[in-house]
């Protein structure tokens, strides 16, 4: 089989949201979601809520410590909105490289760091995305074969 790139499934959308506990509420509360309790990521300046959907996940963003990158996001946004897209890949530097050759940009040092489910993850530049900021979570999941778990 050629070693062609494919996009995976969607892992999640994050929303960054002004109130943490307002916002997990809506969605336990009105939307009867499952969720979490806060989990706070220093290395990524947030704190999250994972909320669980039949087929994918939500994630709340609220800003942690100073310099996050969601507070910048909160000054353009001030009730919140949504911040990113998640997709599945299977090699993550492939996809990479793949993607780079093609003229998108990779934020940062270009390197994978760990996300928040302990998996590699890369961003890649809005601009090239039609202002969409996307995420390439690296799952261990084959594109396009099984399920995996979320
Ligand atoms: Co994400």
């Amino acid at each position: 089989m050629p070693d062609a790139f494919a996009i995976g499934r969607l892992n999640h959308v994050a929303l960054v949201v002004d109130d943490l506990s307002a916002a997990t509420a809506t969605w336990r509360d009105t939307l009867g979601a499952t969720v979490s309790e806060p989990q706070a990521l220093p290395e990524h300046g947030v704190t999250v809520v994972f909320v669980d959907l039949p087929n994918t996940r939500i994630e709340l963003l609220a800003p942690l410590g100073d310099g996050s990158p969601v507070s910048r996001f909160l000054e353009k946004h001030r009730v919140g909105g949504m911040h990113h897209v998640c997709v599945e890949v299977e090699d993550i530097r492939s996809a990479r490289d793949h993607l780079i050759e093609r003229g998108a940009r990779v934020l940062g040092d270009g390197e994978p760091k760990t996300g928040a489910h302990g998996n590699p993850v890369l961003f890649l530049h809005p601009a090239d995305l039609h202002g969409t900021l996307l995420e390439l979570e690296e799952t261990g999941t084959r594109v396009g074969h099984g399920s995996g778990e979320h």
